[in-house]
């Protein structure tokens, strides 16, 4: 109660003595936009100047009070007042060791938010007058490369599906579809802006496929709110023969288990150079005569036989190394074992051997 009593007070002084002369003596000059990028430091850029009549008048001058108010935020965000300085958690001079000579009264947000963004209004009183003056803060946060999701994941040319593309960022820009020849789709998908807790816009676009006619490759590209390109994802949808040239899967084509042992069948993905960033989506091994697959890995889930697992102990999909490791080897484990992997960024088959040895 006591400082909001103080500032009331403050900031009557400042309005009613605002017509008279008190104004001529200090300006405060303010960069007037100030742009940050979200969760780095973001500085407003404002300096005391005080008029040549002053330097005659006031040989010293002193800064008694600066206040640093968010236009919607009730409590000063800084607030220096006769040598006691007090600011929310977050802001500061930004001058690391200011004092009251000091006139760069420039504010320092630590960690940019996107409710940082808005109007600033500050306040200084001198020994030799006072003045307020405004600063605006543009928030941005660059666009994620985003990702691509198909439905259903091992989409083909030959079945209807959807691709599902979404990016994050801010301020509101917009997402588009490109072909395999770099043109934009005639028909755009509606553009989906959900807002993240942290303010950020999450945009979302689904682009229907249907069977036959596609393209082999879509891209989705992410414009920034001046409409500039900031990034994009391809994806190459299976079945194309594009896709298969794309991802390749070298697997050792003969792998010799011992009876009761571990036996591992090992199998690498390679990507093309051009490809970026690129996501697994799937990974499917399976054996002749065995029905159901002996390992799965799709939608983020893995499921398997008993006994089998990925090699790599914290696999993920980023992991190329997507070798098969049986646990306890037996005679009826020897025979042909078929590895599918799908990308976003296309798909491909290999098959390996392995052959069981050892006392039986
Ligand atoms: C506010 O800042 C602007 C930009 O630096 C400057 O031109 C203007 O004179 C300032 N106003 C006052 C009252 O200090
Ligand atoms: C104010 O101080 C900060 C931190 O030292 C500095 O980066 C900035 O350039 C200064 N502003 C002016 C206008 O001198
Ligand atoms: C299958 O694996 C072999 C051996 O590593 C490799 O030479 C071949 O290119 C692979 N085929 C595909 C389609 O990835
Ligand atoms: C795949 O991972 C397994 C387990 O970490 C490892 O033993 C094997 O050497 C890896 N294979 C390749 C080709 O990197
Ligand atoms: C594995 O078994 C197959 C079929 O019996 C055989 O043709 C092949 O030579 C064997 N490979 C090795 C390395 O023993």
């Amino acid at each position: 109660m006591a400082s909001a009593g103080f500032l009331l007070l403050t900031l009557a002084v400042l309005n009613s003595i605002g017509s008279s002369q008190g104004y001529a003596f200090v300006e405060i000059h303010c960069k007037t936009q100030n742009i940050g990028q979200y969760e780095q430091e973001s500085r407003l850029d404002c300096v005391i100047h005080y008029s040549e009549r002053d330097v005659v008048d006031v040989e010293d001058p002193e800064i008694m009070v600066v206040i640093w108010r968010k236009e919607g935020v009730e409590e000063p965000v800084l607030k220096y007042n006769h040598g006691k300085l007090t600011s929310l958690p977050g802001y500061s001079f930004a001058e690391p060791s200011w004092n009251n000579k000091n006139v760069n009264v420039s504010l320092l947000i630590h960690k940019t938010a996107v409710k940082d963004e808005g109007v600033y209004t500050c306040y200084v009183f001198t020994n030799s007058g006072f003045n307020k003056n405004q600063t605006r803060l543009s928030v941005t946060a660059k666009y994620g490369v985003p990702t691509i999701q198909p439905q259903p994941q091992d989409i083909d040319l030959n079945t209807d599906g959807s691709l599902t593309c979404k990016s994050t960022g801010y301020p509101k820009g917009r997402l588009s579809w490109f072909d395999k020849d770099d043109n934009a789709l005639l028909e755009q998908p509606e553009v989906e802006v959900l807002k993240t807790e942290n303010g950020l816009f999450l945009l979302s676009s689904t682009l229907k496929i249907q069977g036959g006619s596609a393209f082999s490759q879509y891209t989705c590209k992410v414009f920034n709110a001046r409409g500039d390109e900031e990034v994009e994802k391809s994806f190459n949808s299976a079945g194309s023969s594009q896709s298969e040239a794309f991802v390749k899967i070298h697997c050792k084509t003969q792998n010799i288990g011992q009876y009761e042992q571990e036996s591992r069948l090992d199998c690498v993905i390679h990507y093309l150079e051009e490809v970026e960033d690129p996501e697994i989506l799937v990974v499917i091994w399976s054996r002749e005569g065995v029905e159901e697959p002996i390992l799965k890995y799709e939608n983020g889930k893995l499921t398997s036989l008993p006994g089998y697992l990925f090699a790599e102990p914290s696999w993920n999909n980023k992991n190329v190394n997507v070798s098969l490791l049986i646990h306890k080897t037996a005679v009826k484990d020897e025979g042909v074992y078929t590895c599918y992997v799908f990308t976003d960024s296309g798909y491909n088959i290999n098959h390996t051997r392995l052959n069981v040895t050892g006392e039986l």
